[in-house]
């Protein structure tokens, strides 16, 4: 004889609920839709596991439950979906005794982990937005930090396309580094648009095939190094990638591994127009997320990109009206002996705005020669990264809006070039990496003609003493299209005040993550925000945010339907209705 325990909550007799097709009782905090099936009575969650349809309005035949809203189908008997776009939706034990239907309205233990990992799995192979936001979600409220959706999400871009890191890695990495900076609220919504943008990229491409390292052997790191440029000078993809991998997994420090990494990389002059430096710095931060024992595969993906990257000597523009390349490796020759000066003198140097100055001016030959005289007078290879990413952001301020639409897209290569030399700078303060800085003080000479006219920098003036007040301006503003001088204003003003600046960088992360964001925005965002940590309170600060939200003003209104999957997640998430109905459980009887 079936047993009922007291928690059983009481359906109704079997004739009632055959003759009724599907009864709703509540218990346990669900609502529970209970429906005859052949000889037996099932029962599942009322709530469509995709968007909160009522399932008791769906439809029963041959075991499978179709839910009316999008057509979601499920096996009655154990809630298992036949479309990935839903998920399981939960099931609950039915007993019948002496004719009487009772459900157990205590949920199945589920691992919700590891749940929402293979959920997160389906939505990135699957390239759904919406499984991929709810998993996001998912794995937050089941206690992980960022960086198991982070971990997830770099494996499967790592693997899932042949040609290795590529915008959307970078994207994943930099929405990572803002975490700091965004509002609380911002940060799952940052993760959840980097792991779209993986997903996207992933769609349709094939695999990536890992290439092993060397059977053991070779140990010295200045062998492998040279290993390494060799095939990298001669685009030979598979020994390059295979020398890096056995570097890594002989267990090479991390410096020298870096070298290898950024020396190949200047070995020729701005590789892809600083996209491929850009890349290789974005992957050593993605390291320092998730940790170097991901270092043989992460490093390893950008070895296509280096061997096939555009070395900036073949191009006319470098060539033509002035040789600039030519400069450029006469320039890289004086750099060591011009460091070996600085490093005897040992004096402070502290000229970041008159070098910048030289840089903005209309002669490539000078702004090298300040360079090299910057670095013989004590400056650190730091500082050189720091000044021309000081520039590259005062040219961004300075764009003005009588320039073609996509020309905002070379001042930002150039940008997020120069920040990414400055990173790498800290990580790998060497005279090889040294060379990207002539290099991108180039790329700041070519776009001179983009502040021909240049805009004035904002007045500050205007704002008033209530920062939130402040705040709902900007986003007002950029409800719009075209305040680029509006915001520029607004944030010059806002930033008068020393305590307003992180409150500011979270407001624009807002107003960046509330868009349909692609890589340029991200890219900027992040550059920004690092360059701005370091120079907080500064007159340099406010400039460079000036540059970056000149940039987003340009850019926005986008759609934001990004966001919108994004608030649908969330309000599943938190149990609220979505079909205009009400929600399931006000509807529960019995
Ligand atoms: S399929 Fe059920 S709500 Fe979409």
């Amino acid at each position: 004889m079936v047993s009922v325990s007291s928690k059983q909550v009481r359906v109704g007799t079997m004739e009632e609920l055959k003759s009724r097709g599907c009864i709703v009782v509540s218990g346990g905090g669900h609502a529970i839709a209970v429906f005859p099936h052949e000889k037996g009575a099932f029962a599942v969650d009322n709530r469509c596991p995709h968007m909160g349809f009522p399932l008791d309005r769906g439809t029963v035949k041959d075991g499978i439950l179709t839910c009316h809203w999008h057509h979601a189908r499920f096996d009655l008997c154990s809630g298992g979906t036949f479309d990935p776009f839903a998920d399981d939706v939960a099931a609950f034990n039915v007993t019948v005794s002496k004719g009487i239907v009772w459900v157990d309205p205590s949920p199945m233990p589920i691992d919700r982990v590891e749940h929402w990992h293979s959920r997160l799995k389906v939505g990135l192979e699957d390239n759904i937005r919406l499984i991929i936001a709810k998993s996001v979600l998912g794995l937050d409220s089941a206690g992980c930090d960022y960086t198991a959706a982070l971990e997830a999400g770099s494996h499967f871009g790592m693997t899932f396309s042949n040609e290795g890191w590529g915008q959307a890695m970078s994207i994943l990495t930099c929405a990572a580094n803002l975490l700091p900076d965004l509002d609380e609220e911002d940060r799952l919504l940052a993760m959840y648009q980097g792991l779209r943008h993986v997903a996207t990229e992933c769609a349709g491409k094939p695999p990536r095939f890992a290439v092993d390292p060397l059977p053991a052997g070779e140990t010295r790191s200045e062998v492998f190094n040279k290993w390494f440029r060799s095939f990298v000078e001669v685009r030979n993809e598979d020994g390059a990638e295979r020398c890096l991998r056995s570097a890594i997994d002989v267990g090479l420090p991390q410096s020298d591994i870096s070298d290898m990494v950024f020396g190949a990389i200047t070995d020729h002059i701005y590789l892809d127009a600083g996209h491929t430096l850009d890349f290789a710095n974005k992957s050593f931060e993605l390291l320092d997320h998730i940790g170097w024992d991901h270092a043989g595969a992460v490093l390893s993906s950008l070895v296509h990109g280096m061997a096939t990257a555009r070395r900036s000597e073949e191009l006319n523009s470098w060539r033509s009206p002035i040789d600039i390349s030519s400069l450029v490796w006469k320039a890289r020759k004086a750099l060591p002996s011009a460091l070996e000066e600085g490093q005897r003198r040992r004096v402070a140097w502290d000229k970041e705005d008159d070098l910048a100055d030289v840089m903005l001016r209309d002669c490539p030959s000078a702004s090298l020669d300040a360079i090299l005289e910057a670095i013989s007078e004590g400056a650190t290879p730091e500082q050189m990264g720091s000044a021309v990413a000081y520039a590259a952001f005062l040219r961004m301020a300075r764009f003005h809006t009588s320039n073609e639409f996509n020309d905002w897209d070379t001042v930002h290569n150039t940008l997020t070039a120069a920040n990414a030399v400055h990173q790498a700078l800290k990580r790998a303060p060497t005279v090889n990496l040294l060379r990207a800085v002539l290099d991108t003080a180039m790329s700041v000479y070519l776009d001179r003609f983009l502040n021909i006219p240049a805009q004035r920098m904002p007045e500050s003036s205007g704002i008033g003493s209530d920062i939130e007040d402040t705040v709902q301006v900007l986003f007002d503003h950029m409800d719009m299209q075209h305040n680029v001088e509006e915001v520029s204003a607004l944030i010059a003003g806002s930033l008068t005040e020393q305590d307003r600046g992180d409150r500011i960088v979270a407001a624009l992360g807002h107003a960046m993550l509330r868009e349909d964001s692609g890589f340029h925005l991200f890219q900027i965002m992040d550059a920004a925000i690092q360059q701005y940590r370091e120079r907080r309170g500064t007159h340099s600060g406010t400039d460079v945010l000036i540059g970056m939200s000149r940039y987003l003003a340009a850019h926005t209104p986008t759609s934001r339907a990004v966001g919108q999957t994004f608030m649908i997640a969330q309000r599943l998430h938190r149990g609220e209705a979505l079909y205009a109905d009400g929600p399931a459980d006000d509807r529960a009887e019995n």
